[in-house]
């Protein structure tokens, strides 16, 4: 299949790239390089040392792998470019990891709230109106996440994949049911750009019969695949700091520089998680699996499993020896919250999950400890507040 790998340079777009072309496919990355300009305005480089895109990819096709290439484009900002690749190109499929993903930043001012949305809603939008434009039969899989589903109480119910099915009571006392896509709750301006890519995948669909597969993504943890693995020059990026940083891949490596794991408030928040080499294998799956042509957007929980953040400092403190420290936690949030989440779509398709019991928490921790010369101690603390009361705490317990 030809396939346009969209935010094919980051975490989750560069191993997925890789190994859509180590299967055969016929891949196009496209990337506007933000993420690493983020990391410049930052002042904060991933753990790992990563090449430039260009010797990546001389690096990928050195070591055997099927040749890709790369179109620099803001799929955001640069519609007629985007139309104009479609055309050219004809992909079957675009995979559409081109946003910007951090919660934390996207809370850190009102500049990198309206960068979100803008960013996010309009790359999106454009890629959708750009495909009907064209008038080729593109199936998009787009990276969502699991957190529209929101992280309040869900009162023990298991969240299905994307439609709940309801029962609605009307003036006569009789009922009927129907099948909707399950309500939103997003947890931060990040999160609501997510929930309004659902809705415009909604609509699309129905409007121009537009093929989308939605991944509800949990958070991803690891580092490399076995194929990133082959050259130093193929590594993925590790970010750790407080604004990109995620909780586990944190804790891994504050374990591995011997700094004390940072768990916000009780630690009672309950997350989804995914290894990176599952995330990679999911993408695949849902996109040698595309939805029929008329069928409404199929909606896939890629997550394998879920943890309570204290329970997880646990794990790690208990496989490193790490001390635990709690502090303030700069989101507003519930205190605690259940998450108990239907993920049978991608078990059906053959995934065989990697557990956090199959001995890489000890890798990943090995990957850090490597590259713990690298690491700028002040950017570990997560100093963007969701609100002025959570400013004023973290002020208050700094
Ligand atoms: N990392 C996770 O734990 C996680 C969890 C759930 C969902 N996701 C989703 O997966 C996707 C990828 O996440 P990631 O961790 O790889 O993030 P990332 O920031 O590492 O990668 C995103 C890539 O998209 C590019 N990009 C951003 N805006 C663009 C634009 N307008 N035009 C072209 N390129 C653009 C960036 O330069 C970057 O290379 C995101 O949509 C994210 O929401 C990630």
């Amino acid at each position: 299949m030809k396939v346009l790998v969209l935010g094919g340079d980051g975490f989750c777009g560069w191993p997925c790239a890789v190994n859509l072309a180590d299967a055969g496919h016929d891949v196009v990355v496209v990337d506007n390089l933000s993420r690493r300009k983020i990391d410049i305005d930052l002042e904060v480089e991933s753990l790992t040392p990563i090449t430039s895109i260009s010797e990546r990819l001389r690096a990928w096709e050195q070591v055997g792998g099927k040749a890709m290439r790369f179109v620099h484009l803001d799929i955001a900002h640069e519609y007629d470019r985007l139309l104009e690749l479609l055309r050219s190109e004809r992909p079957d499929s675009v995979v559409h990891f081109a946003e910007q993903r951090a919660a934390p930043y996207s809370m850190k001012s009102s500049a990198t709230k309206r960068y979100t949305v803008d960013n996010n809603v309009n790359g999106t939008h454009n890629l959708l109106a750009a495909i009907v434009e064209s008038g080729l039969d593109v199936h998009i899989v787009h990276l969502g996440t699991m957190g529209v589903y929101g992280y309040g109480s869900h009162r023990g119910a298991t969240i299905p994949e994307g439609y709940l099915t309801v029962e609605v009571p009307q003036a006569d006392g009789s009922r009927f049911t129907e099948k909707i896509l399950h309500p939103t709750d997003p947890g931060s301006v990040y999160h609501m750009t997510k929930t309004l890519d659902q809705l415009l995948f909604f609509y699309y669909n129905k409007n121009d019969a537009i093929r989308v597969t939605d991944l509800h993504q949990g958070i991803v943890w690891g580092t490399n695949t076995a194929l990133t693995d082959r050259d130093p020059r193929l590594t993925n990026r590790f970010d750790y700091d407080g604004d990109y940083g995620t909780v586990l891949n944190r804790f891994l490596m504050q374990a591995a520089i011997g700094y004390p794991l940072t768990v916000h408030g009780t630690g009672g928040q309950t997350r989804a998680f995914i290894h990176i080499r599952d995330s990679v294998r999911c993408v695949q799956l849902a996109m040698e699996n595309p939805p029929t042509s008329g069928e409404k957007v199929k909606i896939f929980n890629q997550m394998t499993e879920s943890h309570q953040v204290g329970e997880l400092a646990q794990k790690v403190a208990d496989l490193t020896g790490a001390e635990i420290r709690y502090q303030a936690n700069p989101r507003k949030e519930a205190i605690e919250n259940d998450l108990i989440v239907d993920n049978r779509c991608f078990i059906e398709l053959g995934l065989k999950p990697t557990t956090l019991d199959d001995g890489l928490l000890a890798e990943v921790v090995d990957v850090a400890r490597r590259w713990a010369d690298r690491c700028d101690r002040s950017r570990i603390p997560c100093l963007s507040a969701w609100t002025t009361r959570q400013a004023e705490a973290l002020r208050t317990h700094a």
